[in-house]
């Protein structure tokens, strides 16, 4: 981490990656429910934000709004389980998409994990999702299995993907 916990070297043009905090949760909140991902609630990031295994991210705009805030324009949840990385969640705003800021934040997520010992990388996506499928898969995830109705509203399967961060002893 560098300045004001600013993600090193995980910038994107006009926008700084950076820590999750508290004050970023309502836009999360907000972002995940435009993004049709599952829905954790504001609560639950809470309670994700104190535990020491948690990488949680965000693209912040780096010019201020005229409230003087800047803008989240999407974000990624991770945990550090059993020598593996699980990607949570991560969500682009609509208006913010195909810039790369969702490669920018994963591959943030994958290089703190890697650098914490992860050895894995472990997500499910629903399996009509193609946008985020390319996504991982430019990054090395393969399929490995399928949960059979996993998600709800709709209901659908889930595709299960993972990536090799690191050698097993
Ligand atoms: C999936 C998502 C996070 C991608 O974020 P993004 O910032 O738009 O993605 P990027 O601009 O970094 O794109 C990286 C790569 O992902 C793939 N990709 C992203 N969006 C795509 C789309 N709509 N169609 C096809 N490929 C797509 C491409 O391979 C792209 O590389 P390219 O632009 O060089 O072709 C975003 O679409 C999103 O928030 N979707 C809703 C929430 C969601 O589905 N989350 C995943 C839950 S498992």
């Amino acid at each position: 981490m560098s300045r004001a916990g600013v993600v090193e070297e995980a910038g994107h043009e006009g926008f700084l990656v950076e820590r999750m905090g508290e004050h970023d949760l309502l836009e999360i909140v907000e972002i995940e429910e435009t993004c049709g991902l599952s829905l954790w609630g504001w609560d639950a990031y809470r309670t994700e934000l104190d535990r020491a295994e948690s990488i949680m991210l965000v693209a912040r705009r780096e010019a201020t709004d005229f409230h003087g805030a800047k803008r989240v324009s999407g974000f990624v949840a991770a945990r550090l389980s059993a020598g593996d990385l699980h990607i949570n969640n991560i969500g682009i705003r609509e208006e913010a998409r195909r810039r790369g800021l969702g490669r920018t934040l994963l591959g943030a997520a994958l290089e703190l994990g890697a650098r914490a010992g992860a050895l894995e990388a472990i997500l499910e996506v629903r399996a009509g999702n193609h946008a985020a499928q390319y996504l991982y898969a430019g990054f090395g995830f393969a399929p490995a299995g399928r949960r059979r109705n996993y998600y709800r509203q709709p209901a659908e399967d889930a595709l299960l993907m993972t990536l090799r961060l690191g050698v097993r002893a």
